[in-house]
C-alpha cells in the first residue's frame, strides 16, 4: 500500500479538471452521519438552555446499555455507586464529580449529556467513545443511580418488599457495616505521595492540558496556565522535567 499511486490529502493533482485532488461534496447532498442538525439528541439543548427529558423513551435495554457505558467508561472516575471516588481519583487524579449532591440531583438530564458530550473542567469528554445515543443511556443510568442511593419509600411499588442493607448484610454472613464506607488500612496509598496539593500534570500529549501544554518541538516554558473550568492556575513543568530533559537531548 505504501507504493501504490494515491493523493495526499490537500495536494493537487491533474487528474481532474479543478486540480484539486479532494473533491467537494456533491451539492445537496449528506453523506451518512453527517447529519448533525441541531437536534436535542445531539446537543441536549432546548432553546439554548440544557433539557430536562430524553429524547427517546427508557426501557429496560437502553439502560443495560447505559450501565454497560457507565461502567467501562465512568467508573475509573466516578466509582460503581457514582460517588466520585473511583480507583484513579483514590490514586491521586482530580476528584471526580459526585452525583449525589443536591445539585447534581436536581440537574437537567441535558447537563449529563453536555458533561459527557463536551467534557467538563478536569473530566475530557467522551464523544469519540460514546454515540449520541449511548451519551443518553448513560443519563439514564446516572438517573438510575443516583435513584438507588436516594430511593424512598413512595419510589416502590406497594407489596414490594425491600430489605434493608444490614438483614442483608447478616444474611449473607458478611461482617457488619459491610455495605458502609470502608476505613482504608493504614498501609493504602492515598492522594499524593507527601501531601501536597494536587495538581493537574502538564506535559507533552496530557490531554488535560489542551489549554498550553508545551509543544515538543520548543521544549518547555514556564507559562501559567489556567484550565477551563477556572480553577487554580496551574504552572508548567519547568526545565528539570523528563519531558524538559528530553527536548533539551535533541
Ligand atoms: C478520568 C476521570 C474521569 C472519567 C473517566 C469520567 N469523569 Fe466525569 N468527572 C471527572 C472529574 C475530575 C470531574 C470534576 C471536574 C471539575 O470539577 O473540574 C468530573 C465531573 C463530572 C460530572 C459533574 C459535572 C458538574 O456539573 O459538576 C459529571 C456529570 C460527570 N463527570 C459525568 C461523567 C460520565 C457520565 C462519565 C463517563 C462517560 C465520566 N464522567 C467519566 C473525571 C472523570
Amino acid at each position: 500500500m505504501h507504493n501504490q499511486p494515491k493523493f495526499y490529502p490537500q495536494r493537487g493533482s491533474d487528474f481532474y479538471a479543478d486540480g484539486r485532488s479532494v473533491r467537494p461534496q456533491v451539492s445537496a447532498t449528506i453523506a451518512r452521519s453527517q447529519l448533525h442538525q441541531d437536534s436535542y439528541l445531539n446537543t441536549g439543548f432546548l432553546n439554548g438552555k440544557e433539557g430536562d427529558s430524553m429524547p427517546f423513551p427508557v426501557n429496560e435495554t437502553v439502560l443495560a446499555r447505559g450501565q454497560q457505558s457507565y461502567n467501562v467508561y465512568c467508573t475509573p472516575c466516578h466509582s460503581r455507586v457514582g460517588n466520585g471516588a473511583g480507583m484513579i481519583v483514590q490514586r491521586g487524579y482530580a476528584a471526580a464529580g459526585n452525583f449525589h449532591t443536591a445539585r447534581l440531583m436536581t440537574a437537567p438530564l441535558g447537563h449529563f449529556y453536555n458533561v459527557i458530550a463536551n467534557g467538563y473542567g478536569a473530566m475530557p469528554d467522551y464523544a469519540a467513545q460514546l454515540s449520541p445515543e449511548d451519551r443518553w443511556a448513560v443519563v439514564a443510568y446516572i438517573k438510575a443511580l443516583q435513584l438507588s442511593q436516594h430511593a424512598a419509600q413512595a419510589d416502590i411499588a406497594s407489596g414490594v418488599h425491600v430489605e434493608p442493607l444490614d438483614s442483608i448484610t447478616e444474611r449473607e454472613g458478611l461482617p457488619a457495616g459491610f455495605a458502609y464506607d470502608w476505613n482504608l488500612p493504614p498501609t493504602a496509598v492515598k492522594g499524593t505521595p507527601n501531601g501536597e496539593d494536587y495538581v493537574i500534570p502538564v506535559g507533552t500529549n496530557n490531554p488535560l492540558a489542551t489549554s498550553g501544554g508545551h509543544n515538543p518541538d520548543t521544549g518547555p516554558s514556564n507559562r501559567v496556565l489556567t484550565p477551563a473550568s477556572g480553577n487554580t492556575p496551574l504552572l508548567e513543568n519547568n526545565a528539570s522535567s523528563t519531558a524538559g530533559a528530553m527536548n533539551q537531548q535533541k
